[in-house]
């Protein structure tokens, strides 16, 4: 998606369609429409029908300009999260319009919300509600349309603010959705190979240094976790790091770490068949991390940034890790495995230990790790664990400046005690179900060092069920709140 700025004209902007954001009671002169498109604007504000309703989208037509009125509910409850849903439903709207080109009125939208808010909350929400995934549509009549550009037409005096706002918007969402492209990939397209090809294709296009240990190298590092895991796989696992060093000094280190299951199966302890294609996106971590990497890479921020990714598959073969077997991870802890299926800790425990020889000031991992959080904490909200306020307190603020929502859970140290085992140091899984996404949490904390949070992301990371503000399938939760951490990290 291509994102430009035009200053508003004498007469009216000739474009094939334009986004105009409108509340319930607005007047047409709170629009500040040109005369051109007054006309229908003004019969349909008469009908009254749904115009300015909450994500209800009117479409009039004015010349050849299809003008898409989008309802932004009751005046008083407006907000930026309004708006950009309200941009996501007109994207889907102008999706089954087969719209490619869409402008968006500004003037109807800066008085309200300031030039640099609506620009990012209508970009966002554009990109979040017009994206589709197409790779394996093989008729042209079944791929989606997308949005290819989006002008947004400024009044002359904030044309600056408004370009400064697109400025770095473009790098961000295109990382969104290489995150979602990746996510998006059946499982036996994206094996751990692949998915490190990808990120070493995106490496060398954006001039990172990338380095990818396979199965002989894990095996001298002695990553007995992400070894263990990928034992009942043909597919050989990887760990892939991708290194932005920036040309100055830097500010400091942050390691980002993702889970990369390419597929989980649950292994010998079998997950059972319903929806069990979804595990296909139990890599949505470690799309994240490389989405957020390409995005840093452009943006070039005075940090050094790693990524790495343990990418492997959790499958019941005839050499698989069974319940009762112990582990010696990459730290030299030992793991008594009670359930095959909590894979995702073993995997992370050896990269979360893999980063500190990078010496970080902040590591954040994403992984879809629980069930259990998802239960806490629905499909919209990501688990939040940290050892260190400052990185929590960063976090958050990034959540709340890319409206991808995270909530703190706790790490008491009674978590910890409970991943105690019998025989080994710790054991993968406790016998009851309490405080799931807390143990794994609690678990993952012994291999870190170093100031350290992570989200549990396996409610957003990918979408079943269709939302007003989002597309089905990989989200690719995380890209914008990592890029933001750490181009505001000092
Ligand atoms: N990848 C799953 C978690 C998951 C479940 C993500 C549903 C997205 C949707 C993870 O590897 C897993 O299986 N976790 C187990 C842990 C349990 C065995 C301790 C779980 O949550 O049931
Ligand atoms: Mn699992
Ligand atoms: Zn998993």
């Amino acid at each position: 998606m291509r994102l430009g700025v035009r200053p508003v004209g004498a007469g009216a902007p000739r474009v094939p369609a334009m986004f105009v954001g409108i509340a319930e009671g607005d007047m047409l002169e709170t629009l500040k429409l040109p005369v051109a498109h007054r006309r229908p604007v003004r019969a349909a504000l008469a009908a009254r029908d749904t115009v300015g309703r909450k994500n209800k989208i009117t479409v009039v037509y004015a010349g050849s300009t299809r003008l898409l009125l989008a309802g932004l509910g009751p005046r008083k409850a407006v907000s930026a999260e309004v708006l950009r849903e309200a941009a996501a439903v007109a994207a889907r709207q102008a999706q089954g319009l087969k719209v490619r080109d869409l402008a968006v009125w500004l003037p109807a939208l800066a008085p309200r919300f300031g030039t640099a808010a609506a620009v990012a909350a209508v970009a966002d929400g554009l990109n979040q509600g017009g994206y589709a995934y197409n790779a394996y549509r093989t008729r042209t009549e079944d791929r989606a349309t997308q949005l290819e550009s989006v002008v947004f037409l400024s009044p002359r005096a904030e044309l600056a603010e408004a370009k400064a706002a697109v400025g770095g918007l473009g790098v961000v969402l295109d990382a969104v959705n290489f995150a979602r492209d990746l996510a998006n990939r059946p499982g036996n397209d994206l094996v751990p190979r692949t998915l490190a090809e990808a990120a070493q294709a995106m490496a060398r296009t954006h001039g990172l240094r990338c380095r990818v240990h396979g199965p002989k190298e894990l095996e001298r590092l002695g990553a007995g976790g992400l070894l263990g895991v990928s034992r009942g796989s043909a597919e050989e696992p990887r760990l892939v790091e991708l290194d932005y060093t920036p040309r100055g000094r830097a500010r400091g280190t942050l390691v980002f770490v993702g889970k990369g299951l390419t597929f989980d199966s649950g292994g010998i302890s079998l997950k059972p068949a319903d929806n069990m294609d979804r595990m296909k996106f139990d890599m949505c971590g470690a799309a994240a991390v490389v989405g957020a990497l390409q995005a840093i890479a452009q943006l070039k921020p005075a940090v050094r940034v790693v990524g790495l990714v343990g990418a492997t598959e959790n499958l019941p073969g005839g050499k698989a890790l069974k319940p009762g077997d112990v582990l010696t991870a990459l730290s030299g802890t030992t793991i008594e495995i009670i359930n095959t299926d909590a894979e995702g800790r073993l995997v992370l425990a050896d990269a979360l230990n893999y980063a500190t020889r990078f010496k970080p000031d902040a590591v954040v991992d994403l992984a879809t790790l629980t069930g259990a959080c998802i239960i806490a904490l629905g499909t919209f909200t990501a688990g939040l664990f940290a050892s260190d306020e400052k990185v929590c307190e960063r976090l958050l603020e990034s959540s709340r400046r890319t409206g991808e929502r995270m909530w703190r859970l706790p790490l008491w140290p009674q978590y910890e005690e409970m991943m105690k085992s019998d025989i080994a140091d710790l054991k993968n899984a406790t016998a009851v179900r309490e405080a799931g996404a807390c143990t794994a949490a609690a678990f993952l904390k012994r291999f870190t060092g170093y100031p350290w949070a992570h989200l549990d992301i396996a409610g957003v990371g990918h979408l079943d069920r269709e939302r007003p503000d989002l597309a089905r399938g990989g989200t690719g939760f995380g890209v914008k709140s990592l890029v933001d951490f750490a181009t505001h990290w000092e």
